[in-house]
């Protein structure tokens, strides 16, 4: 890692990232302050969904700000950020704050991971504007201090999230690209007011059901079934494994003390109805986040039946699409 000089790469940096949407569910951590994940995770980028963040840092400001579409964030997304930020400022031996500013293209705080994307692309921004010459690895690492799962948002396509041993350890890389495997997320938005409880606290809950322990201890064979279905392109297999772990991930947030119930109705209606699609004939998968919102993840021949279909079904306040997408990406220096 070289440390060049900030003044001549200049202060401000914009980059792009995307969220992802979990086949194998990060749920717990090992450590909360640096979110070391109790088991290892694999999603897939979300390329049409797009974060946009501008870090400058500058001698006019007197602490950090963040702005999210145009509104200044609340404390917590604020400290979030200042881990990073710290981080990247100690490593680049500077004492500068910084303004950051991220415009998103889609719902934040719906269970359609907006974090991810924000801090994955602040990450990279940062360590841009701060003329840092980090690799992936480290920048996955430092978008991990923001949000465990923005650390899946760095590398591209497929992506596997490694639990790891320690800071050092724990990071995401891609393990097959957007170009091994066209699929889409047809994400059925049933609510977009703000989730009640957050991921952050149902990590912290985790640990309060009988049930988490034989979860993460299962992981392994999970991770190892779903790595193996999307080297060959084996949809059956995909659907199978990834619809096992949403169960499992709400198996637990419902059995934490206290409760967290994140479906609804329309949730519900889905989840019966999706493996009766795929009896007739449809590729296609539920999962869920922390949240009531259903990702369908189906191959792009199927979308537009999808679509309609979940339409009739469950009448969304409104659908997303998005194919797989690549990793986060410069767009401006300056
Ligand atoms: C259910 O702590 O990374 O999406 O609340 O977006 O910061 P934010 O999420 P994070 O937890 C994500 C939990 C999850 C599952 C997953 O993406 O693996």
């Amino acid at each position: 890692m070289n440390t060049k000089d900030p003044f001549l790469m200049g202060y401000s940096a914009t980059a792009v990232a995307h969220p992802n949407i979990a086949f194998i569910k990060y749920w717990g951590n090992r450590d909360e302050s640096l979110n070391l994940p109790s088991n290892g995770s694999i999603s897939m980028n979300l390329g049409d969904l797009r974060a946009q963040t501008k870090v400058t840092f500058s001698s006019e400001l007197s602490e950090d700000v963040l702005s999210i579409n145009h509104i200044i964030a609340g404390h917590n997304a604020h400290q979030r950020m200042s881990a990073i930020l710290d981080n990247i400022r100690q490593k680049a031996k500077i004492s500068l704050y910084a303004r950051v500013e991220s415009i998103l293209n889609f719902p934040t705080g719906t269970g359609i991971a907006s974090s991810a994307a924000g801090f994955a692309a602040l990450a990279k921004a940062a360590v841009h504007a701060a003329g840092l010459d980090f690799n992936e690895i480290e920048i996955s690492r430092l978008a991990r201090l923001g949000s465990g799962s923005a650390c899946r948002s760095v590398p591209g396509g497929f992506v596997e999230w490694q639990k790891g041993e320690s800071d050092n350890t724990s990071y995401a890389t891609s393990i097959f690209s957007a170009e091994h495997w066209d699929l889409y997320d047809v994400i059925i938005v049933l609510q977009k007011t703000p989730k009640k409880v957050g991921s952050k606290a149902g990590h912290i809950l985790a640990n309060t059901s009988p049930l988490q322990a034989s979860r993460v201890q299962d992981s392994s064979r999970r991770l190892e079934i779903c790595r193996k279905a999307i080297k060959e392109r084996d949809f059956s297999s995909l659907a199978n494994i990834i619809e096992l772990d949403s169960n499992m991930m709400h198996a637990i947030t419902m059995t934490s003390n206290p409760p967290l119930l994140y479906w609804e109705a329309g949730s519900l209606e889905l989840m019966h109805a999706v493996p009766k699609w795929r009896t007739e004939g449809l590729h296609v998968a539920y999962t869920i986040d922390a949240g009531p919102n259903v990702h369908l993840i189906c191959q792009p021949e199927d979308v537009n039946e999808i679509k309609k279909r979940a339409t009739a079904l469950v009448n969304p306040q409104e659908i997303l699409l998005s194919t797989i997408g690549g990793p986060a990406y410069i767009v401006r220096t300056k």
